[in-house]
């Protein structure tokens, strides 16, 4: 029945018998999801949890920005503390020797969380924060702009995987460091002394008529010197010393600093998919090269709209996806899909808690409207603020034209059906009334609304709404969702 996948999966426990399950996404609060996860088992993990920022904070949902909302609130910030606690001890407990931990966070709680950090991996543990110069300026009025994120980064031991990464130069390094350009080839270069202060074998030996400085010795052996002599890579000072030429292009660049002002993502970038808390791939790139290897686990536990895992993906690292948001589960398995090509229940498999209606009640009115829309079949609607009583929309398919020709393409984009969902226990009779006045408003001549019960009021009401005129709505019940009833399917074409 429904065109999209369903937001039902299979259970998240017991999964990680013996060897690690990666390749999944997993729907469900990482506190139990890390319990399944075997310890010292993952390379790398990144986490950008919710910000202890006291307010709501958006969510658009597809190209055209559809406005919804999600709480990241914590009461204070020692209830975020308390609520991150447990979750960073598991997710140290998962954490091999040989592994990397990076917590990213704001001005919101950062002091607070990096003494929590310290407790948990250990002071000497901590390797950088590293400062992400996130936004190019911020206007603030009564104090400094606020514009940039705290990446902090601690390794499971001393001895860590860390491929280290280099960034350009600055153009006045260059011009004070490499001032020198070779004729005829443009190369810039610097000339470099080839004496040490530390000597070992013969060291002290006479080149061209010169010995090493006072207290000094060759840092090469005389049969270097002479190779280095054949490549063109010695120069004769004045003074009849040698000294070696360093080419500017063959320097990897300067290693790279803790403070990150590069990278940045654009309103309008290619990657940009309209979560509203999605961080640049570049950042999540930079961090999985640096501390893991192909074929590593990395594990993102707050995963969102799913960036580290497609980074993970396209570097050829195995990853694991944890997030408590069906939508955003849902987001990154069409982000993964569509960015890196993969096949869904194939290449990769979205695993999670059951729906229940215990817990389809408890869920975020959002993510219930999002889950009984994409369970229709249906696209959910782009506007939460003035949805005008309309909460998605099903394009059923004998409204696919034959051919795909253009004026007849329109008719696929009109001919749709209005979903109204409500997570009310009872929907009544002014509930139906509502959406009969956006039926007649919308024109259509078939609309769904989605509850857990109906009064028998509002049953009489919508048959005699069809009677009088003729326009159908279908009461679907979240227990025939659950349960796919072949019945509700039919209706849904
Ligand atoms: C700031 S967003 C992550 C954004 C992500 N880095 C990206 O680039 O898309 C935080 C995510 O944490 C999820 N989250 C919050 N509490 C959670 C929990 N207890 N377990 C799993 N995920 C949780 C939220 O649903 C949200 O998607």
């Amino acid at each position: 029945m429904p065109s999209k996948k369903s937001l039902t999966a299979k259970p998240a426990r017991n999964l990680f018998s013996s060897t690690l399950d990666a390749q999944s996404i997993f729907l469900g609060d990482n506190l139990d999801v890390l319990k399944g996860i075997p310890n010292k088992s993952v390379d790398l993990i990144y986490i950008d949890p919710p910000f202890n920022s006291d307010r709501n904070y958006e969510v658009f949902w597809g190209d055209k920005k559809e406005l919804r909302t999600f709480d990241d609130r914590h009461g204070s910030t020692g209830a975020y503390i308390d609520f991150m606690r447990p979750r960073c001890l598991e997710l140290a407990r998962v954490l091999k020797p040989t592994g990397s931990f990076y917590y990213h966070c704001d001005w919101h709680a950062s002091h607070y969380v990096k003494v929590m950090l310290d407790q948990i991996f250990g002071e000497n543990n901590f390797q950088n924060e590293i400062v992400w110069k996130r936004f190019s300026a911020k206007n603030d009025a009564v104090r400094y702009g606020r514009g940039h994120d705290a990446i902090f980064f601690y390794t499971g031991s001393k001895a860590y995987t860390w491929n280290p990464k280099y960034g350009p130069f600055e153009p006045d390094y260059v011009e004070q460091n490499y001032r020198y350009t070779e004729e005829g080839t443009g190369r810039r270069y610097r000339l470099s002394d080839l004496t040490a202060n530390k000597g070992g074998g013969d060291v002290d030996y006479e080149w061209h008529g010169m010995l090493p400085y006072k207290g000094r010795h060759w840092a090469y052996s005389r049969e270097k010197m002479d190779q280095f002599l054949e490549e063109g890579r010695i120069v004769f000072r004045k003074t009849g010393m040698p000294v070696y030429k360093r080419y500017l292009d063959e320097m990897p660049g300067v290693p790279l600093q803790d403070v990150w002002t590069d990278i940045r993502l654009h309103a309008g970038a290619k990657e940009r998919i309209g979560w509203p808390t999605q961080k640049p791939l570049p950042l999540l790139k930079r961090i999985i090269e640096a501390s893991s290897n192909p074929d590593d686990i990395v594990l993102d536990a707050f995963c969102g709209c799913g960036t580290a895992l497609v980074a993970a993906q396209n570097l050829g690292r195995r990853w694991i996806g944890i997030d408590v948001s069906p939508t955003a589960c849902r987001v990154m398995a069409d982000r993964l899909t569509s960015v890196c090509h993969l096949k869904e229940d194939r290449d990769f498999r979205v695993i999670g808690m059951e729906f229940d209606p215990v817990a389809l009640r408890r869920m975020p009115p959002f993510e219930f409207e999002n889950w009984a829309v994409i369970s229709l079949g249906g696209v959910p609607n782009r506007a939460k603020v003035g949805d005008k009583g309309i909460d998605g929309r099903i394009y059923p398919t004998h409204a696919l034209p034959k051919k795909a020709k253009k004026p007849r393409q329109m008719t696929i984009f009109d001919n749709w059906y209005p979903i109204q969902v409500k997570q009310t226990d009872k929907i009544g009779r002014p509930d139906v009334d509502q959406f009969e006045a956006v039926m007649v408003r919308e024109n259509r001549p078939k609309g769904f609304m989605v509850g857990f019960e109906y009064t028998s009021d509002a049953r009489r009401e919508i048959d005699r709404f069809l009677r009088s005129a003729k326009r159908a709505i279908i009461p679907v019940t979240v227990e025939q969702i659950l349960d796919a009833d072949p019945e509700l399917a039919r209706k849904l074409v």
